[in-house]
């Protein structure tokens, strides 16, 4: 009999679409989807409010050990994907906010901050039947995930999803410069030195460019299945 299938690891680099094929998987799993990147968002917001230095990785550590994230099933039904509580309250679209996003990846290089992290994101994978999604889950968090999927997507064609999200929200930046920030986020998340943006050796890597969201999500569910199958 097939091994049945309990923790899902997906990677990739910003705007490859892991949350939306993340969240569509654990839907028609059942599973729970929790995506990482949310964490390092929320430790980024409360350095802002705090004025902590993205320098003092040992301030940064002891704050992500004390603040206290949950992630929730939707509570509003304004398309947002879950319902994030820092300390109780609602930052799901604040960490999305354009301060949070240009910290992040300065809180994200810390190994203190890192190593509380996942440690966090272990305990929360524990129970399994869930989808998590990030940067190092197939590399650190969860090695022995049942499935690793590694999704990619050119720097172009993620960009012009980005560029096409922020017109929609009524910004009215230019392509190009989404384009070199998405080249900018991707030299940083895979120079670090900690944990840098790489596929785990037995991750399937996944080339979503030109796909339709449908027709990726039919397809990574395909090779979850043949993992499985093949367990
Ligand atoms: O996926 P995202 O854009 O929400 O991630 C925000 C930042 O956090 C990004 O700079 C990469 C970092 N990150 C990380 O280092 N490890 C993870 N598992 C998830 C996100």
């Amino acid at each position: 009999m097939p091994n049945p299938i309990s923790t899902v690891a997906i990677d990739g680099p910003a705007g490859s679409g892991k949350s939306t094929v993340g969240a569509a998987l654990a839907a028609q799993l059942g599973f729970l989807y929790f995506d990482t990147g949310v964490m390092y968002r929320a430790v980024a917001l409360a350095a802002l409010r705090l004025t902590i230095s993205h320098e003092d990785g040992e301030a940064l550590a002891a704050l992500a050990h004390r603040l206290h994230i949950e992630v929730l099933p939707p509570t509003i039904d304004d398309g947002r994907q879950y319902t994030i509580l820092l300390d109780g309250e609602d930052v799901t679209w604040v960490l999305r906010a354009k301060d949070v996003e240009a910290l992040v990846s300065a809180v994200a290089r810390h190994a203190a901050v890192r190593e509380e992290m996942v440690r966090q994101q272990q305990r929360i994978a524990a129970p399994g039947h869930i989808i998590m999604v990030g940067r190092d889950i197939g590399t650190v968090v969860l090695p022995n995930a049942d499935a690793k999927i590694y999704l990619i997507a050119s720097a172009e064609e993620r960009a012009r999803r980005r560029h096409a999200e922020l017109i929609a929200k009524g910004d009215t930046i230019d392509y190009e410069r989404v384009l070199a920030d998405v080249r900018e986020r991707d030299a940083r998340d895979s120079s670090r030195a900690v944990s840098p943006l790489r596929p785990a050796d037995d991750a399937l890597i996944f080339d979503c460019t030109g796909m339709s969201v449908q027709e990726t999500i039919t397809r990574v569910l395909a090779l979850i299945r043949e993992v499985v199958d093949a367990g």
